[in-house]
């Protein structure tokens, strides 16, 4: 049975780091206030020349080199992004280019938070159909360029930054031993699609809109939807969260995060938080986390690790795998 084991990661953030008590000055607001709702303490903003195809390419070329491959070996490319750099076409295609690929293909996937979800999900599913052998997974974004600055309900929680995976074929025994993706679990309602969206696009307004979110909305469902599908992907695999190391969330919000954990009994030490440094940068958030924690030691092979967000949609999901 064919899996898709993870075979090198990587990571890219802006060199501005925009703290809290910056923030002050630009909108009325406080270090205190922003740590105690959310957890963030700075966040990256991308400046001249830095956009989501810059770092998407930085995080691509440091997860092969990670992974001792060079673009030909890959024959895929998934971006998952909200904030491409063009309408079209995707920023996937405008990565292929950057790292000098003529072959395989390449393609966008649009999930808002739940991007990397979606995208880890896609290709293993393109990997496990005989499309693809090895597979680039990027989650990358410039959330800083549709923020309404003025705004201080929303402009103090995103941050920008690109994460990649390399996932590659391999033999697996189809048992929950294997290395690889084990299962993924996958949501969407679109009935909630005005709690969290951007007011404007190329078939409405002709412009790229600033980003509307009702937080209170989005907090008072996050919890119950995130668990729900983590229970899924427990349920599907026959496995439980005591079989498991890691919970790489989705870096929206502290409060959010800790929720989860605590209603699955996943002990906060088995939980991998980068919301501090890196504020929620939306489907770049867990490939930045998950960059962090295999590249400080504490996610080592033979891991169990449930990825988990939810976003904008909603869209929401969780991907089980072993490291
Ligand atoms: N600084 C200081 N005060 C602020 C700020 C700010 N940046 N923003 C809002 N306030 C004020 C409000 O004006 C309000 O004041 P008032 O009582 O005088 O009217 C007060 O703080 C409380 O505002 P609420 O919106 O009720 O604050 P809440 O406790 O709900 O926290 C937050 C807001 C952090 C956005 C919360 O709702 C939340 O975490 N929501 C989840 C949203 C989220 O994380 N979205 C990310 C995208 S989706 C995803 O990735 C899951």
């Amino acid at each position: 049975m064919i899996r898709s084991v993870v075979r090198g990661f990587g990571a890219a953030l802006p060199k501005r780091v925009l703290t809290n008590r910056e923030m002050e000055d630009i909108v009325e607001t406080n270090d205190e206030w922003i740590v105690q709702r959310t957890g963030i303490r700075q966040r990256y903003i991308a400046g001249e020349g830095e956009t989501t195809a810059s770092l998407g390419e930085a995080a691509a070329r440091a997860a092969l080199d990670r992974a001792k491959l060079t673009p030909a070996d890959i024959d895929m490319i998934i971006v998952a992004t909200s904030t491409p750099d063009n309408t079209f076409p995707a920023t996937a295609v405008n990565i292929q280019a950057r790292l000098g690929m003529h072959h395989g293909f390449a393609f966008d996937v649009q999930a808002v938070c739940t991007g990397f979800v979606y995208a880890v999900a896609t290709a293993d599913a393109y990997i496990r159909g005989g499309l693809a052998r090895r597979a680039l997974v990027i989650g990358a974004e410039t959330f800083s360029r549709i923020l309404d600055w003025t705004d201080r309900t929303t402009c103090v929680l995103f941050g920008d930054g690109a994460g990649a995976l390399v996932l590659e074929a391999a033999e697996g025994k189809g048992t929950i031993a294997d290395r690889g993706v084990l299962t993924a679990n996958l949501r969407s309602d679109g009935a909630h699609r005005d709690k969290l969206y951007v007011d404007g696009g190329p078939s409405t307004t002709g412009t790229v809109g600033h980003l509307r979110m009702e937080g209170r909305e989005v907090f008072k469902h996050a919890v119950g939807m995130v668990t729900d599908v983590i229970e899924g992907a427990f349920n599907a695999t026959g496995t439980t969260a005591d079989d498991l190391d890691w919970l790489v969330p989705h870096q929206a919000n502290r409060r959010i995060i800790d929720g989860s954990a605590r209603k699955l009994g996943i002990p906060l030490e088995k939980v991998v938080v980068t919301v501090d440094l890196h504020g929620n940068t939306s489907a770049a958030s867990i490939p930045l986390a998950i960059a962090t924690a295999a590249g400080d030691g504490r996610i080592k092979e033979g891991d169990l690790v449930m990825l988990e967000a939810m976003g904008g949609g909603f869209t929401w999901g969780a991907v089980l795998l072993r490291w």
